[in-house]
């Protein structure tokens, strides 16, 4: 079925096909009509962070940016769901057209820019859902705010969401924002990281409840550059990583259409990126936190791979979009 209705949403523009469906999802998923994607699917528990996730395979962040379908993707079958990027104040995104279908290749571009209603909206509609699994949190910057301002806004999103996530994530890796890869590296990181665990201290004095923290990288990096952002989260006490946002990279694209217009790239051709980042994150991590994978997880092969290689939590986005909710079955069935 989700083919039918595939065909006929990639026959829009793909924003304006997001756009749809997220509307579609968000009012039918308190109604029967959320028979038309729910499905019931085997327990695949697992315990880390702390946390029980109904199963390994979890919804990547900025499908559901305002956690307005918390609900359906629930009822979808994902193990948790993380929404955002949320940023402290409302902002639009970058000027449209911003997301690019690379069918050929099962990819898309994005170059969305953190479009977002808010920290303030986003917590209003956590409060709503009636989701009880693992919801991560992800938050980010606003496009104004100075980089090296940057902590401020992390602070007052995670000081904003700490009561009404199972997990928050540090967005440092997203390529569309400009000037935010640059906290991955030195003293960017480390003085962020170091602000973030203060925070989290007092948070958790405060709520009586420890909120892990990931952070989510991207899968730009030099080898040397892996093994120092292993050893900066691992001295700052960070709870986790999330390897990986999308990529740079076009060379396993080039030639078709839109291949070269700018942001982040993801889908199939980030699979190998991806899982390389994995195996030396895990490597140089040698079991210091747990590393949740996500990039180019398009099946039930490479979801096992990822696990394999080092991450017991995985994601998916653009897989999910060209092959719809049964691929959540496929590959929770086969872990
Ligand atoms: C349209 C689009 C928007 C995204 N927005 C965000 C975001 O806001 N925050 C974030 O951390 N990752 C964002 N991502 C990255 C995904 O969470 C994921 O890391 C990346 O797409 C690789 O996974 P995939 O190959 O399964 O799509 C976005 C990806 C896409 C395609």
């Amino acid at each position: 079925m989700y083919s039918v209705l595939r065909n006929l949403l990639f026959s829009l523009d793909a924003e304006r096909s997001h756009d749809l469906s997220l509307k579609f999802l968000q009012a039918s998923q308190h109604n029967l009509l959320k028979r038309l994607y729910a499905q019931s699917l085997p327990d695949k528990p697992v315990e880390i962070f702390g946390l029980r996730f109904k199963n390994p395979l979890g919804l990547a962040a900025g499908l559901d940016k305002n956690g307005e379908c918390i609900d359906a993707f629930a009822a979808m079958g994902f193990g948790f769901i993380e929404v955002g990027t949320v940023t402290p104040r409302p902002q639009p995104g970058n000027e449209k057209p911003r997301l690019f279908r690379l069918p050929e290749s099962a990819a898309i571009i994005n170059r969305m820019g953190f479009n977002n209603k808010g920290v303030d909206y986003l917590v209003e509609r956590v409060r709503d859902a009636e989701y009880q699994g693992v919801l991560g949190i992800n938050i980010g910057k606003n496009k104004t705010t100075a980089e090296e301002n940057a902590l401020d806004d992390y602070l007052i999103c995670l000081d904003k969401v700490y009561a009404h996530a199972g997990y928050v994530t540090i967005n440092i890796s997203s390529p569309n924002t400009p000037g935010l890869r640059n906290l991955q590296y030195g003293e960017a990181l480390d003085s962020l990281l170091r602000g973030l665990k203060q925070a989290q201290q007092r948070l958790s004095d405060q709520h009586g409840r420890y909120v892990p923290i990931l952070v989510k990288i991207a899968p730009d990096l030099k080898d040397e550059e892996i093994v120092d952002i292993a050893r900066s989260l691992t001295q700052a006490g960070m709870d986790g990583v999330i390897a990986t946002n999308t990529t740079l990279d076009r060379s396993k694209v080039t030639g078709q259409p839109h291949a070269e217009e700018a942001g982040g790239l993801s889908g199939s051709p980030l699979t190998q990126a991806s899982l390389l980042v994995t195996q030396k994150l895990s490597k140089a991590l040698d079991g210091a936190m747990p590393i949740v994978g996500v990039g180019g997880i398009d099946s039930a092969v490479t979801a096992k791979a990822r696990i394999a290689a080092g991450s017991p939590l995985i994601q998916i986005y653009s897989s999910l979009i060209y092959q719809g909710p049964k691929l959540i079955r496929e590959i929770v069935e086969a872990l």
